[in-house]
């Protein structure tokens, strides 16, 4: 699986001087995701306007990221962030009758931020044990009640992966819609959202989709969709944008003008995705993780709980210091994201064994952890 780095590095002139393993936070900047935003600028600058263009570039977007999940571009709205999205689905499920929404304790805390602002839903959260999230729980804490179930597809502290299929399976049986916040794994992970009975799925563009802050994609099940009328929606979101009919499928979860230069971005950045092929990106991801967890017992590090969950895509390591320790690596050109007392090496298709490696060295020399 070597092979994926060879091929790609030299799309990302930042890894010539950096060892670039924060994919969970932003991920390296390829050519030509940098080229689509100079586009961007440039149609600006020498063409005056160029609506029809960047209305072109973001019908491109929705259907690079219909395919990556494997749905079809009516099922995906373009939206500024995951925290939108989920506004928006919040503000559309009063249609149900039905008022108890569940969420997890590893979920991203914009999820909670979203539901507890909310005084037409009652809130119950599904715990956590001991780093992972049992399929039990899911059965004890969705009820027929439950009118919609949010699951991260991989936490964003520790990398753990859950099995979505599975959980779909339970919320289907007790009448729930599920939202899953897929942020922590498009890109590196396949997903597909039929196969799944996945109802509503979110991303943003800049972690391991390869994009810049500014936009995100929300998916809806079509006939889901066309049944629910979301308050969050204005001119974006109407069949034609002057008039007061909704649009049809997800289109409807749309609010104003997208961030275009965003937009531009993830159309590049998507279609490199698609090119490549995410079950490749993910097979040489587990691979190289793999050999990191190894490296870093013999290091003597310590792994976070969710470690031990499907397969992560990121090797999540236990540090008292995380940030000192992450700001200290920065100086030494090599770039990770800290979460609380963890310090995540999230690579991607483009990073090798030996800069996990050399990742795992420094964090030995410096770390204190516990
Ligand atoms: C899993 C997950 N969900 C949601 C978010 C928030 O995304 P946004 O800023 O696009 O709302 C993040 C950001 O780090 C995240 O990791």
């Amino acid at each position: 699986m070597e092979h994926l780095p060879q091929q790609y590095r030299h799309l990302f002139p930042t890894l010539q001087t950096h060892t670039m393993l924060a994919s969970c936070s932003q991920s390296a900047l390829a050519e030509p995701v940098s080229r689509a935003i100079q586009d961007y600028h440039d149609s600006l600058l020498y063409m005056g306007t160029n609506w029809k263009e960047a209305i072109e570039k973001t019908e491109f977007a929705r259907n690079e990221f219909a395919k990556l999940i494997g749905a079809e571009p009516d099922e995906v709205a373009i939206v500024p962030s995951v925290s939108d999205a989920l506004v928006s689905v919040a503000s559309s499920l009063t249609a149900f009758g039905k008022k108890h929404v569940v969420y997890t304790d590893m979920d991203f805390p914009a999820v909670p931020h979203v539901w507890q602002a909310h005084s037409d839903y009652t809130l119950s959260v599904i715990p956590s044990i001991d780093g992972v999230l049992p399929l039990e729980q899911y059965e004890t804490h969705i009820s027929d009640e439950t009118v919609l179930t949010c699951v991260p597809h991989v936490h964003y502290r520790d990398g753990y992966v859950q099995d979505i299929k599975a959980i779909a399976e339970i919320s289907q049986r007790k009448s729930s819609l599920l939202f899953v916040d897929a942020y922590q794994s498009a890109g590196h992970i396949p997903i597909d959202v039929k196969e799944w009975g996945v109802d509503m799925l979110a991303a943003g563009t800049r972690k391991y989709l390869l994009g810049i802050p500014g936009v995100a994609f929300l998916y809806v099940r079509k006939e889901l969709a066309d049944a629910l009328k979301p308050k969050a929606s204005a001119w974006f979101g109407r069949e034609n944008g002057f008039d007061g009919a909704y649009a049809k499928g997800a289109r409807r979860f749309q609010t104003g003008t997208p961030a275009f230069i965003s937009v531009y971005a993830a159309a590049a950045a998507l279609s490199l995705l698609n090119h490549i092929g995410v079950s490749h990106i993910r097979d040489h991801v587990k691979t190289i993780c793999a050999d990191a967890v190894q490296y870093a017992a013999e290091k003597g590090l310590k792994l976070a709980a969710g470690q031990e969950g499907i397969q992560p895509g990121m090797v999540a390591i236990r540090d008292e210091r995380a940030s000192e320790t992450a700001a200290l690596l920065k100086k030494k050109k090599v770039i990770c994201a800290p979460r609380e007392k963890v310090i995540r090496l999230a690579p991607h298709f483009y990073n090798t064994k030996e800069e996990m490696r050399h990742a795992i060295d420094e964090i030995a020399a410096k770390t204190i952890h516990k």
